[in-house]
């Protein structure tokens, strides 16, 4: 791991979302570069962009038709050098999204493919003859309906485990491995400081792709297709070629990635990732309809999780912290209270995220407490996923709309993908056009100009948190225990290092909640209330602080 890694925090910036330059709704690079101080002055060290190659757009950018491009939506790539060269000149990183696990449809190894479905480029993908007449296998896609296309013209079908335009690439096949690790180098030589890696715990498939358990009117893909029989193998002969030749930092988005997984993922020893996003946190209402649920947050088994994976990778990886991405509902409105008690909420989850053992991802907009989108209509969503997930649940489920619309908005990718609000001006400051996606309405109350003057914003409030990693070892390196694990209200642990205990405490609920008070010596470095509370947690209240390892029991 490189040392910068060490106490770095990280910054999705999500392009089409983030801050339009040029009025045509979309954001660019040109708005980026205009935000950089913006997120100097927040403390980022890192910054993760999502996809901003060519594309159709189809999943939104993770459909990539050329790597060696820059969408024209987003500039060129003449922006884009000097969007590296002013990063580095305020010592930040730039951090791309690596999507190899699939490409685009319009990609030219695809078109050349279909052009030749028994020809050289067909091994680039999974091209597969049917069974009886039918697909290979009864696999579902992650975006609905079977992973299997057929080839026009031909008895073959080709692989997908996202939308039927993003077409699985055959890692198996040398020539795409080599292309791939070409390309990575081709973006290191330009001097990006490393990947953030799609779904790359996807890779490498069973071959025989063998039918999977049937749930609902599909079979499940994932024993056969995660973690595949060479996915290790893979990352470390990319690790060989490509990534310890520079001084670069790599997290992989590991689907479906288990404790024992991501030890060989991450393991400091393995020479395959310095860390991966795990996701057990974010799924853990899932159910009947896959990810689409309302259930509440269930405090006790969000604390096993956390405890897990704290515990676990203790002494052997790195942990990857996030609430949010541009996957997942916005955190305030997921795990906090997005009405009353949404500043509240929104700092004691950033206190929660950011004491704890391992890197911290903010998603943009989270330093500024944003909430979910509220849309009413389903015309109003623009993520495939969510849409196409509509249309499959209510029309061949049974799932009541109105029920679907609940989940909609509980749970769909696009609560995240609202326009960055900037300001109150129109359309948030984000753009002089019309937004490819509507701007939540409540941008007049809760947008970066007002936060930025306000001391006790969420916005300053995660200056401070930054500061602290910045600051304090302990946040970096202390180890880390979890303290009243039965608890239904209170997430508590504590970090030591040397002589000194750091214990954190915050309350998700919005009640008052007992509990011993502090510690005579104990100084408080971080707290989301202004006054003591004395026996009682206050509403969604979070306090940190610390005191020396041997006095921490004396009152
Ligand atoms: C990852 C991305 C997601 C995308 C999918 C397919 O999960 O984060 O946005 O839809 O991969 O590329
Ligand atoms: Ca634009």
């Amino acid at each position: 791991m490189p040392n910068w890694l060490n106490d770095a925090v990280f910054y999705e910036i999500y392009p089409q979302s983030f801050q339009d330059s040029n009025g045509d709704g979309i954001g660019d690079l040109r708005g980026i570069i205009s935000r950089l101080d913006y997120l100097k002055e927040l403390g980022i060290d890192i910054v993760w962009l999502s996809p901003i190659y060519k594309s159709p757009f189809v999943d939104q950018g993770y459909d990539i038709s050329d790597y060696y491009n820059i969408a024209e939506e987003f500039g060129t790539m003449e922006e884009f050098d000097e969007l590296l060269a002013e990063a580095k000149k305020r010592d930040m990183y730039i951090v791309m999204d690596l999507v190899v696990n699939h490409c685009s449809d319009q990609h030219e190894w695809f078109q050349k493919a279909l052009a030749d479905p028994d020809g050289e480029y067909a091994d680039y993908f999974y091209f597969v003859k049917g069974k009886d007449g039918k697909a290979p296998s009864n696999y579902r896609s992650y975006f609905g309906g079977s992973t299997w296309e057929k080839v026009p013209d031909s008895d073959k079908y080709y692989l997908h485990m996202f939308a039927k335009e993003q077409p699985d690439l055959n890692w198996d096949n040398t020539d795409v491995r080599t292309q791939v690790y070409d390309m990575m180098r081709w973006w290191l030589e330009k001097g990006v400081d490393g990947f953030r890696m799609d779904v790359i715990s996807l890779i490498s498939k069973n071959p025989d792709f063998p039918d999977g358990e049937v749930k609902g009117l599909y079979g499940d893909l994932t024993p056969y297709c995660a973690h595949g029989p060479h996915v290790h193998e893979y990352l470390q002969e990319m690790n060989r070629e490509v990534l310890s030749k520079y001084d670069i930092m790599t997290v992989g988005e590991t689907a479906c990635v288990t404790l024992e997984e991501a030890k060989k993922y991450a393991g400091e020893d393995r020479n395959e990732l310095n860390m991966v996003f795990q996701f057990e946190h974010v799924e853990l209402g899932s159910g009947k309809y896959g990810k689409w649920n309302d259930a509440p947050v269930d405090l006790v088994q969000l604390k096993k999780v956390f405890k897990k994976w704290e515990e676990g990778l203790e002494g052997i990886g790195w942990n990857a912290l996030f609430w949010g991405n541009h996957d997942q509902p916005r955190a305030v409105s997921r795990f906090g209270d997005d009405r009353e008690y949404r500043e509240c909420s929104a700092k004691m989850l950033g206190v929660c995220l950011h004491l704890m053992k391992g890197t911290p991802y903010i998603y943009q907009g989270e330093e500024l407490g944003m909430t979910n989108a509220g849309f009413e209509n389903l015309s109003d969503y623009r993520d495939l996923e969510s849409i196409n997930a509509y249309h499959e649940l209510v029309e061949e489920q049974d799932v009541p709309a109105e029920q679907m619309m609940t989940y909609l908005k509980k749970i769909s990718r696009d609560n995240a993908r609202t326009p960055m609000q900037w300001n109150d001006e129109e359309n948030a400051g984000f753009t002089t056009g019309t937004p490819w996606i509507a701007v939540n309405k409540n941008y007049k109350e809760i947008n970066a100009k007002a936060q930025i003057k306000d001391p006790d914003s969420v916005y300053n409030f995660y200056r401070k948190l930054i500061q602290l990693r910045h600051e304090e070892e302990i946040v970096v390196h202390g180890s880390f225990e979890m303290l009243s694990e039965d608890s239904e209200q209170i997430f508590a642990y504590q970090r030591v290092l040397d002589d000194t205990k750091l214990v954190v405490l915050c309350n998700f609920t919005p009640n008052h909640v007992a509990f011993d008070g502090l510690p005579k010596k104990a100084k408080i470095v971080i707290t989301n209330y202004k006054t003591e509370g004395g026996s009682f947690l206050r509403p969604y209240e979070a306090v940190a602080y610390k005191v020396p390892v041997e006095e921490a029991s004396d009152k």
